[in-house]
């Protein structure tokens, strides 16, 4: 059965020549080439998962009528391998991708995929393009899987019949080419990014689609990234761009750390879960909570809150050095990265390059 499948495995006749990748290795920027390979597998409702492949990197030809282009039934997932030091290449709980890409299947109904096929085909493309593994500290190699409806219909009767997984890769630097210089973000009051029922703990394209007009807003006022409120009452914090959010209050010994629950409306990042695991770990203590806007305004003023910074597969930690509202502006400790955000990313950063024991089983 699909948990079984075997991939067709057809190699390239004209693979990037080595002195082009490593060109392109040695400043890859973030999300812009792609390795030699990608996988496909298609899913039908009668067949269930089939025609597993492993292909030459290229583009795919669709019918307009493509039941995606109309409709929007994509999903998609992010996650990375990553290069030791013996020259070995792990991932970072693939598994919890997996189940994730499954969740947010459920929701778009779409098929679920066997999280033994999701994780040997990230296996498969990562061990054929081994060589497109950047050995640079802190570059990567970004795995992107995503699905979409391939049925040929306009029909909104019921969901596609027919659906196409794929995983492609890209070499990838720093997502944040300048370093990890704090953010500003900017409050947007005029979009919401997920309403309670709809789709915002899903990772549907959708969602993407529809944050950049907050995105663009952002920019416009000057800032780097969006915060999003809750679309009830357009006051309690969720996230920052597409990443979680954490808040550190108190400093040293006393540190703890806030970030918004997950309340349905939050995307469940698996950065942010992991963070919940290795900050207590490091004796920092962390509590799911909610945290208003008014409130994040008032701690900063009071000096409660010392640090914010937002966290993601891409980024990983991004701090937030400031605030924009229509109206408000707020800084957040004296602007710079604080300690406890680098400490945090330090240790994520060397589970994830093996330079640091992981007593969590994460890496892959
Ligand atoms: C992440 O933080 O990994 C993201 O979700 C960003 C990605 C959509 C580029």
């Amino acid at each position: 059965m699909s948990s079984t499948l075997d991939f067709d495995i057809k190699l390239s006749q004209n693979p990037t020549p080595q002195q082009e990748r490593e060109r392109i290795l040695a400043n890859p920027g973030w999300g812009q080439h792609f390795t030699d390979h990608m996988i496909t597998i298609r899913y039908s409702a009668d067949r269930g998962w089939h025609d597993a492949r492993l292909e030459p990197y290229g583009p795919i030809t669709l019918d307009p009528a493509t039941q995606v282009f109309h409709y929007a039934q994509e999903i998609f997932e992010g996650t990375k391998a990553y290069a030791q030091a013996d020259g070995s290449i792990v991932t970072f709980r693939p598994y919890s991708n997996a189940a994730r890409f499954n969740r947010s299947a459920r929701r778009m109904a779409m098929p679920e995929i066997p999280e033994e096929l999701f994780v040997r085909s990230l296996e498969l493309l990562v061990s054929t393009d081994r060589d497109w593994v950047p050995r640079t500290e802190g570059y990567s190699l970004y795995l992107r899987p995503f699905m979409f409806a391939t049925s040929r219909a306009l029909g909104v009767q019921r969901p596609s019949q027919e659906y196409l997984f794929m995983v492609i890769a890209s070499p990838s630097g720093l997502y944040y080419p300048q370093g990890i210089k704090p953010v500003t973000v900017w409050i947007s009051t005029d979009y919401t990014r997920a309403a309670p029922g709809g789709t915002g703990e899903a990772k549907c394209g959708g969602n993407y689609a529809a944050s950049f007009a907050g995105q663009a807003e952002a920019l416009e006022h000057g800032c780097d990234q969006v915060v999003w409120l809750d679309a009830a009452e357009r006051r309690w914090v969720e996230e920052v761009g597409s990443m979680n959010l954490m808040f550190v209050y108190g400093s040293g010994p006393d540190a703890r750390i806030l970030t918004p629950a997950l309340t349905g409306t939050l995307l469940p990042g698996v950065t942010r879960d992991s963070l919940l695991k290795l900050a207590p770990d490091l004796g920092i203590p962390v509590e799911e909570g909610k945290i208003s806007i008014d409130q994040w305004e008032a701690d900063c003023a009071s000096g409660k809150i010392t640090e914010v910074f937002g966290c993601g597969t891409a980024a990983i930690i991004s701090p937030v050095g400031g605030v924009k509202g229509p109206g408000r502006e707020w800084k957040i400790g004296d602007g710079e990265p604080g300690p406890i955000s680098m400490r945090l990313r330090e240790e994520l950063i060397g589970i994830q390059y093996g330079t640091r024991p992981d007593p969590y089983g994460w890496v892959h």
